[in-house]
Order: C-alpha cells, then sequence, then structure tokens
C-alpha cells in the first residue's frame, strides 16, 4: 500500500515530535507546545502514513503581518510552512513533495496568495525541494564567530 497523507490526528504528536527532534532539529527541540499553533488552522498539519506509522509530517499556520507590510510584499494573506520531515527510510519517493504541496493547496484554499519559510542552510534536500516547488530566496540569515 502507498504511503498516504492524511490530516494529522493527536495521538500522532509523539512520532511527529520523533521525527521532528530526529531529523529536522536544526534551530532547537520542537516540544508539543510548539505545535500548539497549529489549532487556529487545522487544514495547516498533514502527516504521511505508511501501514500505521507515522513516516513524515509538515505543519504551517498564517502569518500575522502587518498591513504595511502585506502592502510592501504585495500580498494579501501569507502563510508559514513551519516545519517538515520525512524519515530517511521513506526519502526521495514524493513524500516531501506530496506533504509540502497538500500544505500550499491548503493555505492558498483558505485564502493566503504567498507562502514563506526558513530553511538552514545546512538542510540541503529541503532547499532542493523548495526550489522545485518555485521558492525563491528572500533573505539571507548570516552568521559570524567572534
Ligand atoms: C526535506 C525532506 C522533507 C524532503 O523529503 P522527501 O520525501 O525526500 O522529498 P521528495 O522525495 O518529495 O523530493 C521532492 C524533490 O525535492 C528535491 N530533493 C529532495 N531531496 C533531495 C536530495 N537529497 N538531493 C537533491 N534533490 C532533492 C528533488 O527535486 C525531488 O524531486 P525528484 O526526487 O523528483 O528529483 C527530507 O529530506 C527531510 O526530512 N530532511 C530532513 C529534515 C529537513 O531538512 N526538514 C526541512 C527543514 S527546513
Amino acid at each position: 500500500m502507498p504511503v498516504r497523507i492524511r490530516p494529522f490526528r493527536k495521538e500522532d504528536t509523539k512520532p511527529v515530535l520523533e521525527l521532528a527532534n530526529k531529523y529536522a532539529a536544526f534551530d532547537g527541540v520542537t516540544t508539543e507546545a510548539d505545535l500548539a499553533v497549529t489549532a487556529h488552522f487545522r487544514q495547516g498539519f498533514w502527516v504521511a502514513e505508511d501501514r500505521g506509522k507515522v513516516v513524515g509530517f509538515v505543519y504551517g499556520y498564517f502569518r500575522d503581518v502587518p498591513g504595511e507590510v502585506l502592502d510592501r510584499w504585495e500580498s494579501n494573506k501569507v502563510g508559514q510552512v513551519e516545519l517538515m520531515s520525512v524519515h530517511p527510510g521513506y526519502r526521495r519517493s514524493g513524500v516531501g513533495r506530496s506533504l509540502l504541496t497538500r500544505l500550499l493547496r491548503e493555505f492558498k484554499k483558505a485564502g493566503a496568495d504567498l507562502a514563506i519559510l526558513n530553511c538552514p542552510a545546512v538542510a540541503s534536500e529541503a532547499k532542493a525541494l523548495y526550489d522545485d516547488l518555485g521558492f525563491d530566496v528572500r533573505a539571507y540569515q548570516m552568521k559570524k564567530r567572534l
């Protein structure tokens, strides 16, 4: 049976946090409290399931962007892709693409005309996926050791 994309359920919390913290903890640990933001937009949280096992997820929400910034961005409503992760055993078979396109579709259905995300420079697979889906670079986050 192929991997199926379905809405997040409460009982997915543990495997989602495992996938987040094992493979996508670039800027720190994800906790259950971090997932609370998804309560405001239930269609923004998707999991990939294979035979009852959660093997990937993505979640996002609507950013509260001030009006003058929306004007500058020429946007009416902005969806933030917050985090995604796919189990290494399931990569390069379209799971990440299916998860992200689903989230983007739901953003659009709910009125968003812009999606934004942050991608650490070390997450080269994710960067390749975002490039492939047509995301442009809009900022550089830089560091220098002192
Ligand atoms: C990023 C991630 C979610 C991608 O998941 P995935 O299921 O492997 O992605 P897909 O198979 O749907 O790939 C879709 C496209 O993305 C690009 N891509 C994905 N992984 C790639 C890789 N290792 N090298 C080059 N291109 C890649 C390709 O264009 C690919 O299309 P193709 O397979 O037809 O060439 C997964 O690699 C992951 O969990 N990485 C660690 C966590 C992470 O970086 N999260 C994002 C934080 S910003």
